[in-house]
């Protein structure tokens, strides 16, 4: 077969574009994004509306197409989870999400894993995560406060720093992260804590690090257990026990808190004044709940600091359990893991220590 001598440079040249293609491939880090819903994949009915929009509208898939930078710097794939609104997650969807993370940690293909989620429990998955899936690959949770067809709209920046922190070596055994507005924050320590800017997720200790233009800068490491160092494993869990949290105010009355004592759940979360005080006279109801078997936990309303055991409440006379720094809605995420191993008030409180 005789083959012109253009036709083999231009096969020539087919080869070499193909083998550099593949070549190039192979260079990057594979990651995958588990999309959930949220923000950042809402959309708006014009450009102005940064705020009025239906979250949990574009697919993965759309979501990468729209984004071609990704594959300059990994190899991407895309699965649909959910596509919900986070404030609407259920504590099933947690389990179903961190046994499919768990899953994909396991396999030799996957260097990383994106989670997009919304930014409302986007604190609690992450925390979660942090708390169950024993791999020391990164794992990136990335939101957005603006929906893609806003002006200035946060979600690609966020989700481009996500998939490079994702696809980073440095960024593994950290625990959880989460980037968001250039930042890379603990799943543990971070927050929701502006509900309206896209400087919305802080974090009191700060974050571990920032991103920019594609290169983590670190700054701190973090000291609580997490992911290979967690005692919990998210492949050992198959329920989650139901805790709840009863929220403390001037002129509180103890009617959540009866109601939540007699409402089946395994802790009750005590969201105090300051430094997560109890006022007097709602004690004795939360010595009945105590006495019914189910370990309340004091944590603050207040949204930083952390609550002294011991210190204004008499906590080894009540046998109650401090939340240590954990805003109530991280306090009840560590409450349901521990409580798959204990309910032992002195055990729960070595994890609320550790973890
Ligand atoms: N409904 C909220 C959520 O899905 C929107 C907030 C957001 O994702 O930024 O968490």
């Amino acid at each position: 077969m005789y083959f012109s001598p253009r036709f083999r440079a231009l096969a020539a040249g087919a080869a070499f574009l193909a083998s550099s293609a593949l070549a190039h491939a192979q260079a990057l880090p594979n990651v995958v994004i588990l999309a959930t819903g949220g923000t950042i994949a809402g959309a708006g009915a014009s450009a102005i509306n940064s705020a009025t929009y239906a979250a949990a509208k574009v697919g993965v898939d759309k979501l990468i197409a729209g984004l071609p930078e990704l594959s300059k710097v990994a190899n991407v794939k895309g699965e649909q989870v959910f596509q919900v609104a986070s404030e609407s997650l259920t504590d099933d969807n947690l389990l179903t999400l961190a046994k499919r993370v768990s899953a994909l940690a396991k396999q030799g293909d996957v260097d990383g894993i994106v989670i997009t989620h919304g930014t409302d429990t986007l604190e609690e998955t992450a925390y979660f995560l942090s708390l169950t899936v024993r791999t020391a690959k990164p794992i990136v949770v990335v939101g957005s406060m603006r929906p893609g067809t806003a002006l200035s709209a946060d979600g690609a920046l966020n989700l481009y720093n996500a998939v490079n922190v994702a696809g980073s070596k440095d960024a593994g055994g950290k625990g959880v992260l989460v980037t968001m507005n250039d930042e890379i924050q603990s799943g543990r320590d971070v927050s929701k804590s502006i509900n309206i800017k896209t400087e919305a997720f802080k974090s009191q200790w700060g974050p571990l690090g920032m991103i920019v233009e594609g290169k983590n800068y670190w700054f701190r490491a973090p000291v609580k257990r997490h992911t290979t160092a967690s005692e919990f494993d998210i492949d050992n869990i198959t329920a989650l026990p139901l805790v709840e949290i009863a929220y403390g105010y001037e002129g509180v009355t103890s009617t959540a808190i009866d109601a939540l004592g007699q409402s089946g759940i395994k802790a009750l979360i005590h969201a105090g004044t300051g430094n997560g005080s109890v006022a007097n006279r709602i004690v004795p109801n939360l010595q009945k709940v105590s006495t019914a078997g189910i370990p309340v936990i004091r944590s603050s309303r207040v949204p930083d600091g952390f609550v002294l055991r011991n210190a204004e409440q008499p906590d080894d006379k009540y046998d109650w359990v401090v939340a240590h720094d954990l805003r109530p809605q991280k306090a009840r995420i560590l409450a349901m893991v521990a409580l798959t191993k204990t309910k032992d008030t002195r055990e729960l409180q070595r994890i609320f220590w550790e973890y």
